[in-house]
C-alpha cells in the first residue's frame, strides 16, 4: 500500500515535513520495485533509504537537544531500536532472503505511527526554540545595520 501524504502527517515544521515526505517517497519507491525482483535496484534503494533516514534521525535529535525537549533521550532510543531492526532485515536481505516486502511493511507502518505520535510530540518544544533562534538572528542583523548607520 502506497503512502499518500495527508495533512495529518504534517508536523508543522517545514524542514521536518520535507524530510518525512522524502522518506515516504523512498518507501513508495521500494514498494514499486520490490515486485520486479531486481535485487540490485532494491539493495540500492534500501541503502539510500537507510542513509537518509539515519541523517533525518540525527537532525531531529539535534533539534530536540538544542530545544531542551524533555523526551529527547527516549526519542533517540526509539530511533536507535528502529534502526537496529531495519539493519537486521538488511542483513537478511544481503544473505539472499526475500525480505523486501517485509521491510516495506515495517517501514510504512512504523514511519506513519512514529510521525503521528512521537514526532508530533516534540514539535511544539522545538518550534518555539527555532522561532527564538530566527528572531535572535533577525534582531542581531537589525542591530548590526543600526550600529553601522549610527557609527
Ligand atoms: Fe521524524
Ligand atoms: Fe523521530
Amino acid at each position: 500500500m502506497t503512502i499518500k501524504w495527508t495533512r495529518d502527517l504534517n508536523t508543522g515544521i517545514d524542514v521536518i515535513d520535507r524530510q518525512h515526505m522524502r522518506i515516504a517517497d523512498y518507501i513508495n519507491e521500494l514498494e514499486d520495485i520490490h515486485h520486479q525482483g531486481d535485487r540490485q535496484t532494491i539493495g540500492r534503494v534500501l541503502d539510500e533509504l537507510m542513509d537518509y533516514t539515519l541523517s533525518h534521525f540525527a537532525f531531529e535529535e539535534r533539534l530536540q537537544e538544542e530545544a531542551g525537549y524533555e523526551y529527547a533521550g527516549p526519542h533517540k532510543k526509539v530511533h536507535e531500536l528502529f534502526a537496529r531492526r531495519v539493519r537486521q532485515y538488511l542483513d537478511r536481505f544481503r544473505l539472499g532472503d526475500d525480505v523486501a516486502g517485509e521491510i516495506h511493511g515495517l517501514l510504512r507502518t512504523w514511519l506513519i505511527s512514529h510521525i503521528k505520535h512521537d514526532d508530533a510530540d516534540y514539535v511544539s518544544a522545538v518550534r518555539d526554540n527555532m522561532l527564538e533562534i530566527v528572531a535572535d538572528k533577525q534582531r542581531r542583523r537589525r542591530e548590526g545595520w543600526l550600529s553601522r548607520l549610527l557609527g
